[in-house]
């Protein structure tokens, strides 16, 4: 028995095996970012007895979409939509948890119905949203200067968050993740790159990381903490991240959420950008780090094997290892890595948007 394989228990559930499907935007909604049987097959293939799955990065409002057809969690239609998920996913004995997300700068008017995108500080990320032109194609699209949002309008920010997971709460999810990763919005506010703000949201990292708690604590007060939890890259630098101090930064927000009896940290090591391979990073803050500073149950994500996911298990570096790209590409991915099963390549041009293939085609087959 490896330690990979060995059962555990997550936010009060029992799991099977430690192999977690990472959050993963795809882009496959129907209209009005509402998921549809093909999001339901998707996920269906993915759950395994006793696993555990993470949702597609899940908007909480429409000024939050920085991804066409990415999913939302504010209408009824999106209940709807996410309960047929849910329930085809408990029906294959796994449990799911929504990753909550609100883009912030990283969104684009062409998805947020016109309306300009918000930040702390009035401060332009190079990176690229996704939309569809003018000829319905999907497409990059350069992103444009956010609007600082007002101190008064921060608390609607969190409003949101806690209106969706009184949502997600309907749509039987077994929890939520907060999607403070990866450069949108409580990263923007966390990173003293982003946030140049002077009042009660911005210069000490107590203020910085006010968004990311105060949001905690709405949501927590729907959820309660242990159906909770957080996904943080702390050395990431997509969407144009910066931080004089990760370090210090990084050490405030793991210390400060061992208050709270989370469901899970989950952390997205150094070696990947978003969605590139890089390399080990010399100055980055490891999961290694994060672990002496956090004191709860630890999902690390990023270029993972099956050869490191059972060592850092089995080394104590982590309790889960969550799996993206290895995801796409195998449904079946805990049974082939539990059984030496050859592992199906991913193809990259099918990862954003479009129909079932390279999104439900990939071979099923192995069972756990
Ligand atoms: C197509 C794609 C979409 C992604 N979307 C999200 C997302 O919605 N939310 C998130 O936190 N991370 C997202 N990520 C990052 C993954 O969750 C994961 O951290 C990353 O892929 C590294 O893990 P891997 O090496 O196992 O792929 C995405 C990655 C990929 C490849």
């Amino acid at each position: 028995m490896t330690k990979l394989f060995s059962t555990t228990s997550v936010a009060g559930y029992d799991l099977g095996h430690r192999v977690v499907l990472a959050p993963l935007t795809r882009m496959r909604t129907e209209a009005n970012n509402v998921p549809g049987d093909l999001m339901v097959e998707y996920y269906s293939q993915r759950a395994s007895v006793g696993g555990l799955l993470i949702t597609d990065a899940t908007a909480v409002s429409q000024l939050g979409i920085a991804y066409v057809e990415a999913p939302g969690i504010y209408t009824e239609a999106h209940i709807a939509g996410w309960k047929r998920v849910v329930d085809a996913v408990h029906a294959k004995g796994a449990r799911i948890f929504v990753q909550m997300w609100h883009a912030g700068r990283q969104a684009h008017p062409a998805n947020t119905g016109g309306v300009t995108p918000v930040a702390p500080s009035a401060l332009l990320s190079l990176e690229h949203a996704a939309i569809r032109d003018k000829d319905g194609n999907i497409a990059e699209a350069e992103l444009i200067l956010p609007r600082a949002l007002e101190t008064d309008e921060v608390p609607e920010i969190v409003e949101q968050f806690r209106r969706g997971a009184i949502l997600a709460k309907e749509a039987g999810f077994d929890g939520i993740e907060l999607h403070a990763a990866n450069g949108y919005i409580f990263e923007q506010f966390l990173l003293d790159g982003t946030n140049h703000r002077t009042d009660s949201y911005g210069g000490s990292i107590q203020n910085r990381a006010r968004l990311l708690f105060d949001t905690l604590d709405a949501v927590v007060s729907v959820w309660g903490a242990n159906k909770v939890a957080v996904r943080l890259s702390p050395s990431g630098t997509y969407g144009t991240m910066s931080d004089s101090d990760p370090h210090a930064t990084f050490k405030f927000v793991a210390e400060h959420l061992n208050k709270y009896d989370l469901a899970y940290l989950h952390v997205i090591e150094p070696r990947v950008r978003g969605i590139d391979d890089i390399g080990d990073q010399p100055t980055a803050v490891s999961s290694a780090e994060i672990r002496r500073w956090y004191k709860g149950v630890l999902i690390v994500a990023g270029g993972y094997t099956a050869k490191t996911a059972e060592r850092v298990v089995a080394n104590g570096g982590a309790d889960l290892v969550a799996f993206g790209r290895l995801f796409v590409s195998n449904p079946d991915l805990p049974a082939r890595l539990r059984n030496g099963i050859p592992l199906a390549k991913y193809d990259r041009s099918t990862f954003y948007g479009g129909d079932a293939r390279g999104y439900t085609d990939y071979p099923v087959g192995a069972s756990a």
